[in-house]
């Protein structure tokens, strides 16, 4: 426990700041509408500020961020994003998981080659307004990829950048804002570097967007510790108290 000064005022305060962190990590969930407050500099330099301490496999912190305001790039990135969400949504129409590693792959392609491009939403629609675009790279030199060399799809790395992506929600949130992390922009990486000018070694790893809330959701749909958690092995019981 972090020792303060106060004596009991500093005990419940300590035990005040425990509940505001366990309320914010139960209450960040993904917002899409935005008002047109804009957001100051100063703002989202204070919560990448924050969002810097996130932990980094050796603590390469390979992240690198570029934040982007110029209308004509948002407007690239916007088109660039909207092909991979077309993609996603056919196949949650056709009721797959989207690109999951471990699929059917011809099931995939069947619903890709079906679909029609319809109903977006408005978030993607109209990505170019979203208050705060920042697009975050992940370089790739130094990322602790301890299941590089296994025969399956690896996951390890960017285990080094997203902790980052999530704190910065985290510190958004803090500051009345809320946001979502975005992927679909891998889906165009190679067209993604050459809008931004971002070397090879540097692999696409999120966009976010942020701003003020229209709402904020309070309830989040998660499944119960018990329905992931088993004790020994993987087969064990279900974890509970
Ligand atoms: C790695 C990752 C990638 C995501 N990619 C997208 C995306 O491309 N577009 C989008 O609208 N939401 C994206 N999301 C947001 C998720 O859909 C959202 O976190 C999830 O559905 C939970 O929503 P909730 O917080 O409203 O319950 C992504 C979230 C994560 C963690």
């Amino acid at each position: 426990m972090v020792s303060r000064p106060g004596g009991v005022c500093g005990i419940v305060s300590i035990d005040n700041d425990r509940m505001e962190l366990a309320d914010a990590l139960r209450t960040t969930g993904a917002v899409r509408e935005f008002t047109d407050e804009p957001v100051e500099d100063r703002t989202i330099y204070e919560i990448l500020d924050t969002a810097r301490f996130a932990p980094s496999g050796g603590n390469r912190q390979g992240w690198r961020t570029i934040l982007v305001k110029d209308p004509q790039v948002r407007l690239g990135l916007r088109d660039l994003y909207l092909p991979g969400w077309d993609e996603y949504l056919a196949m949650t129409r056709a009721g797959l998981v989207p690109f999951a590693p471990v699929t059917d792959r011809e099931a995939e392609a069947e619903a890709l080659r079906a679909a029609t491009p319809r109903g977006r939403g408005a978030f993607a629609d109209n990505l170019h307004e979203v208050p705060v675009l920042i697009v975050v790279l992940a370089d790739l030199r130094v990322l602790a990829a301890t299941d590089r060399d296994l025969d399956r799809y690896t996951l390890v790395g960017g285990a080094s950048v997203y902790p980052f992506v999530w704190s910065v929600l985290l510190a958004a949130h803090e500051h009345g804002l809320g946001g979502v992390p975005t992927t679909m922009l891998t889906r165009a990486e190679p067209e993604v570097r050459e809008l931004l000018g971002v070397p090879d070694h540097y692999a696409v790893a999120a966009l976010l967007a942020l701003g003020h809330p229209v709402r904020r959701p309070t309830r989040l749909r998660r499944a119960a510790v018990e329905e992931f958690t088993t004790l020994d092995r993987f087969d064990g019981p279900n974890f509970t108290h």
